[in-house]
Order: structure tokens, then C-alpha cells, then sequence
């Protein structure tokens, strides 16, 4: 197969495990884990967002990278190759609407990032009491210009990373990118858990207290794993299209799961400490990071430095999950519509960035343009910013999730699916009949809860 063997691809081991990690590890991560960890009460919510990664993420993304690896193409062709004039490229179209949406909001917060990170260097924040620096943040993302900006700047890294292409681009950014991301964290979250204080901190990410445990904090755990391991809309379809056929994918799977998982607890080793010590409310939301953690660095020693470090490393983490987003969308131009790389790399980043300034300005200018949104049993109004995360959220990853992972459990032949996981048989690949019943039962069953918790159906 000649236009196989053109096709572009990872090198090396740890250029796959750099590339998919980077893109489970963002914002879902440093952002979002730790708000939600702190709005459902700690420890018991994290027991049971690992049991959703374990049963539902580990099966999903090993699914993800067999239909990629054996279509050797985008979301939808793939699909199409390996269950050609059937309907199922559907799911691939699907993910494509996602990751236009995501990316559009994505882009929007990795650019306040950017902003905070120039801010924290230029030492900004040293002079704002804790109520000063809230306002800033509210001020801030609400005005017309700036976060555009800096969602601009963004937008343009994450194009010119996947401009220079595959190996040239992803690989290598992520190679270095990845361990700096590691690095940086691992500095803060031990400098927060030696502040006086701290242990607090610790308990609540380590002491489970199952009292607290509703039944929405399950399944926010279980909507959360899908977000932050980046599953449901073709992304690790994308990536494992270009996996070497050497590689093993059930080992690689399940790296970059842990990767993920681990990034997400010592962002909450990160953070945790800190707000307890400085005596900051863990359910703060989603503004505990840009409205928290100034306040808290402020009161460290060094804090300048490491509050530039922290929304660096926050910007780091966002680029490399951007660049797998957007790779999602230029990669069905390219291969599906024969569009040129660059050029489809260039006008789905404009349009993109033209969605995402409109949900820029929705914190502000038209923050009174409200759109009807059916969540947990009743309608209600958001704006559009919080439109394009929960559509692509609660609806697009999880419904694009059950139909991967039906794909591979019942309409792909199981010889073939271990074929592919056994790279021909030259590997054992022991899970095997584990693997294709939690792709079959586990996995759909899991994702028809949160689906129909997102309906309304199940109420907590
Ligand atoms: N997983 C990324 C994060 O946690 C976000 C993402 C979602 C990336 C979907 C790709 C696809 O920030």
C-alpha cells in the first residue's frame, strides 16, 4: 500500500508516548481536575474518576488506536476504510464538529494562560489583595480585546507546531515540551505541600470521606475522563493512525492513561496544599486557578517566579493538547478533501479562532446572548463560551465514545482487532478477551449513564 508507506508518523517509542500524553495532559488536567476534585469534595470523587479511567478510559483509547493504526487514516476515513459504505464515518464527522468546538473554547482559556504567565513575570500580581486579584480575573476575561489577543498568539503557536507536520512538528515539540511540563510540576507541588499548613491539603486529595460522594460527583467523574484522556472525538484515531506498526498498543494505552492520571493527582498535590494553607475555599470553581492561586503565590516566598512557572507550564500543557485538537480537523481536510496541509492548517485556524473570539466576547459584550441547554433533567441558559463546552462535552465525546468502542467490540472482526493489538500475532497480548468485552459491555454501558445523566434521565 504505497500511500501507506507516505504517510507521515511517529518515530520512536517515546515520540508516540510523548505525543498522546501531551494531548490527554491540558487544561483538563491543571484547570479543570482540580476544580472539580474541589466542587465534589476530594478523595472519594478521585477513587471513583480512576475506576471510570480504569474500566471505561483504558478501553476506549486502546479502541481508539486500533481503528486509527489498522484505517491508517484520519477520524472519518478510518472508519470509512475499515467499514467501508456503512454509516460509521459518522462518528468520525462527529468528532471532527467536536474538535472545533473544543478548540474554539480551548483556545480561549490557554490564551488567559498566556496572559496570566506575562503578567506573573512583569510581577503584576504582587501588589493585588486576594478580593483585587478576583476582580482582575472577572475584568479581564470580560473585556473585548486582550483575551482575544492572547487567544491569537495561542491559536498561531498551535498552527505553526502543526504546520511543520507529524514528525517535525508534534513529535518534537512534545518531546521537549512533555518532560518541562513534568519537571515544573513536580518543583511546585513540592514546594506547596512544605508550606506550613499544608497537610490539610494532603488529607482532603488522600482521605476519602464517601459521605460526599452524590451520585452527580460519579458521573462528573466519569465525563471528566473522557475530556482529559482526550477520547471520544478521533483524537487518539488521529495519533494512532500514525503509530508504528511495532509499537504495542495496549502498553501504550495504558502509559499514557497513567501519565495522565498522574499529571491530574500532582496538579492536585499542586494546588490542594496551597489553598488550604493560605485558607482559600477548594470549591472556588473554575476560576480556582486564575483567581486563587495569584493570591496564594503571593504570599510565597519566591512567589513571582514560581506563579510565572505554574501558568507557563498551564500554557505548556494547553499547546500540546491544542496541537492534537486541531491535528484532528487538518488531517481530515488533507486526506478526506485533498486539501493542501498548509493551506487546510491555515483556514481551519482562522475559522476556529473566529468561533473561539465570539465565545471570548460572550464573557462580556454579549454576555446577555443566552442559548437554551438541556442538563441533568432541566432546560437552562448559557452563554455561548459555555454552549461550545458542554455540547462538545456532556454530548459529542461521550455519544463519539460509545460508537468507538461498539465499533471495535461488535463490527470489527475480533480476529482482526487482535491482530492489530498483537501486531500480527508477534505478541502475546494476554488482555486480549479482556480488552474486547469491556469494549463490548463495560465501556458502552458506562457512557449510556453519563449520556443519559446529561439527558436528565438519571437523576442522581
Ligand atoms: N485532554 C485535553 C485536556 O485535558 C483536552 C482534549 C480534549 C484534547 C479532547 C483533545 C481532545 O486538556
Amino acid at each position: 500500500m504505497a500511500d501507506v508507506q507516505k504517510r507521515d508518523g511517529f518515530a520512536t517509542k517515546f515520540g508516540v508516548i510523548a505525543a498522546a500524553a501531551g494531548s490527554a495532559i491540558g487544561l483538563g488536567n491543571i484547570w479543570k481536575f482540580p476544580y472539580i476534585t474541589g466542587e465534589n469534595g476530594g478523595a472519594a470523587f478521585i477513587l471513583v474518576y480512576l475506576g471510570c479511567i480504569a474500566l471505561i478510559g483504558v478501553p476506549v483509547m486502546l479502541s481508539e488506536f486500533v481503528i486509527g493504526r489498522r484505517g491508517q487514516k484520519d477520524a472519518a476515513g478510518s472508519f470509512r476504510r475499515l467499514a467501508p459504505g456503512t454509516p460509521w464515518f459518522l462518528t468520525g464527522w462527529m468528532g471532527i464538529a467536536a474538535a472545533f468546538m473544543i478548540l474554539a473554547f480551548y483556545g480561549v482559556v490557554a490564551g488567559w494562560t498566556l496572559h496570566y504567565t506575562f503578567m506573573a513575570i512583569g510581577g503584576n500580581f504582587e501588589s493585588m489583595d486576594p478580593a483585587a486579584v478576583g476582580n482582575y480575573f472577572g475584568s479581564f476575561i470580560s473585556t473585548d480585546f486582550l483575551p482575544i489577543f492572547w487567544q491569537g498568539i495561542f491559536m498561531t503557536l498551535t498552527a505553526g507546531i502543526v504546520l511543520a507536520g507529524v514528525k517535525n512538528g508534534i513529535e518534537k515539540y512534545s518531546k521537549i515540551l512533555m518532560p518541562l511540563l513534568l519537571g515544573l510540576l513536580v518543583i511546585l507541588a513540592i514546594r506547596s505541600m512544605t508550606l506550613p499548613g499544608a497537610g490539610a491539603g494532603i488529607d482532603f486529595l488522600l482521605k476519602p470521606d464517601f459521605s460526599k460522594l452524590t451520585g452527580k460527583a460519579v458521573l462528573d467523574a466519569l465525563g471528566h475522563a473522557f475530556f482529559s484522556l482526550s477520547l471520544g472525538m478521533g483524537t487518539m484515531i488521529t495519533y494512532g493512525s500514525y503509530i508504528n506498526k511495532k509499537e504495542n498498543l495496549g502498553t501504550t494505552a495504558i502509559q499514557v492513561t497513567l501519565a495522565d492520571t498522574g499529571i491530574a493527582l500532582l496538579a492536585g498535590l499542586a494546588i490542594f496544599p496551597a489553598v488550604f494553607a493560605f485558607n482559600v475555599t477548594p470549591s472556588a470553581g473554575p476560576g480556582l486557578v486564575f483567581v486563587t492561586l495569584p493570591s496564594v503565590f503571593n504570599q510565597m516566598f519566591g512567589g513571582p517566579i514560581f506563579a510565572t512557572m505554574f501558568f507557563a507550564l498551564l500554557a505548556v500543557a494547553a499547546l500540546t493538547s491544542s496541537i492534537s485538537i486541531l491535528e484532528v480537523v487538518v488531517a481530515y481536510f488533507s486526506e478526506e478533501k485533498g486539501m493542501d496541509r498548509k493551506k487546510a492548517t491555515i483556514i481551519v485556524t482562522i475559522l476556529i479562532t473566529v468561533i473561539g473570539m465570539l465565545a471570548s466576547l460572550s464573557m462580556g459584550r454579549t454576555s446577555d446572548i443566552m442559548f437554551p441547554f438541556f442538563s441533568s433533567g432541566e432546560w437552562i441558559r448559557v452563554g455561548f463560551f459555555d454552549l461550545l463546552d458542554k455540547f462538545s462535552a456532556n454530548f459529542l465525546l461521550p455519544i463519539g465514545g460509545l460508537f468507538i468502542s461498539l465499533f471495535v467490540g461488535w463490527k470489527m472482526k475480533a480476529a482482526d482487532v487482535r491482530d492489530e493489538v498483537s501486531n500480527g500475532g508477534t505478541l502475546r497480548a494476554m488482555f486480549f478477551w479482556v480488552f474486547i468485552w469491556a469494549a463490548r459491555i463495560i465501556a458502552p454501558v458506562g457512557i449510556i449513564i453519563v449520556f443519559l445523566y446529561n439527558l436528565g434521565i438519571i437523576q442522581p
